[in-house]
């Protein structure tokens, strides 16, 4: 037995005119200070307005959302008791409102209990719909069952990986007016983090029929958008497929999950906070090619990548699958440069002795991350030094 979870989606230009459809009057917005200053959440408002709901609004959601920040929304979502709950941002604002949407229906439970063997939290809805309209294209987690959540512990900000099926938004709202003012940086980021999940979620052990669908449909999306939206953001086509590509490669990785470049992203990110997007792009083709130096025969990652590469129409269907699997990391390398995404660690101006200060910390917190097990190949610490110091350098992984 396996399964797929998904929220009804509603994409395109216009979706979020649905906001109608949902029945409910009372809604909470979660978001933050600068899609407010933007004048996003006053479209979102003024849609509220027009169709005579009532609402209150939370901005106080910062990036890396902290456990803290959960448990105040949870204690806001109490005293309110909306029937509409509405994350309007990126990944940080949709984890919060998630997160604080499971302890508002279930109060006597903690961000500890947001795992998946609670099977309690398959019921949640009976208070409120969760609606989720992502500002940014990338994350996905208007589909996921994930939210990550940070907690200060032993002295440093570790990033909890908690997640449930139950935790999966009531419906998605992707409409590309949100996301069509980012600037070009961000449009790379988050979209590299799309592709990251795609690419990841291949081959992981979780793998299956409908997540590979998902996947090869999402990276041959960001590489076509990417380059266009990246030059161009006022190009709404380019914009509306790149929003429609986070989504879908939400969908593959969400239900079938992300490995070791999300690893050693968050690894990185909690130790050098750079953004998610811009560290698990910078390593995904490092951690692909250590999966296709797989020793291990019954590793089927080489043969899964390669008929990929050959359908994405990047290799004949008569080459090697090896050949064709490795020319996905060169694709990726080339798009990284199209869109001047940093190639290796050094590039993003880490100093060697500050990396190698904190090369065991950056290790532990991989071993400490759900997404390791996750990895068709399982480095051990040894392993773990040893890419952490390619990417640094900027080699190919050649073991
Ligand atoms: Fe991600």
């Amino acid at each position: 037995m396996w399964y797929f979870f998904s929220p009804g989606i509603i994409y395109g230009e216009d979706a979020i005119d649905f906001l109608q459809n949902i029945a409910g009057q009372k809604c909470f917005i979660v978001t933050d200070k600068i899609l407010e200053e933007l004048g996003y959440l006053k479209i979102l408002t003024d849609k509220l307005d027009s169709y005579g709901k009532n609402y209150e609004v939370y901005t106080d959601v910062r990036p890396d959302p902290t456990e803290e920040g959960v448990l105040k929304t949870k204690e806001l979502l109490i005293s309110y008791k909306p029937d509409i709950i509405i994350a309007l941002g990126g990944g940080s604002v949709m984890d919060t409102a998630k997160a604080g949407w499971a302890l508002y229906e279930y109060p006597e439970f903690g961000v500890d209990d947001l795992h998946p063997f609670n099977m309690e939290l398959y019921n949640l809805g009976k208070k409120a719909k969760m609606i989720a309209i992502p500002t940014t294209s990338g994350t996905g987690a208007e589909t996921t069952w994930a939210v990550v959540i940070s907690r200060y512990e032993e002295e440093v900000w570790k990033k909890l990986e908690q997640a449930h099926k139950g935790l999966i938004p009531t419906y998605a709202i992707v409409d590309p007016i949100f996301p069509a003012g980012m600037p070009p940086e961000l449009t790379r980021d988050t979209a590299f983090d799309s592709l990251a999940h795609s690419v990841e979620g291949l081959v992981s052990v979780w793998r299956n029929e409908f997540s590979d669908a998902l996947c090869i449909k999402a990276i041959e999306l960001v590489f076509k958008y990417l380059p266009i939206a990246y030059k161009d953001g006022n190009n709404m086509e380019a914009r509306d497929y790149l929003h429609q590509a986070a989504t879908i490669a939400g969908l593959g990785f969400g239900n079938g999950q992300a490995h070791l470049g999300h690893s050693m992203g968050h690894s990185w990110g909690a130790v050098f906070h750079t953004p998610h997007g811009r560290a698990v792009g910078l390593f995904l083709p490092y951690v692909t090619q250590y999966c296709l130096n797989n020793p291990d025969e019954s590793d089927i990652s080489t043969e899964i990548l390669g008929r990929s590469a050959k359908k994405l129409g990047w290799a004949k269907w008569a080459d090697d699958n090896r050949k064709a699997a490795f020319i996905i990391v060169d694709k990726i390398k080339e798009l990284m440069k199209q869109v001047n995404l940093p190639m290796n660690l050094k590039d993003l101006g880490i100093s060697r002795d500050d990396f190698d200060k904190n090369l065991k910390m950056l290790v532990n917190l991989c071993f400490q991350s759900s997404s390791s097990v996750m990895s068709p190949r399982s480095p051990n610490t040894e392993d773990y030094n040893k890419i952490f110091t390619y990417v640094y350098e900027g080699k190919d992984i050649d073991f």
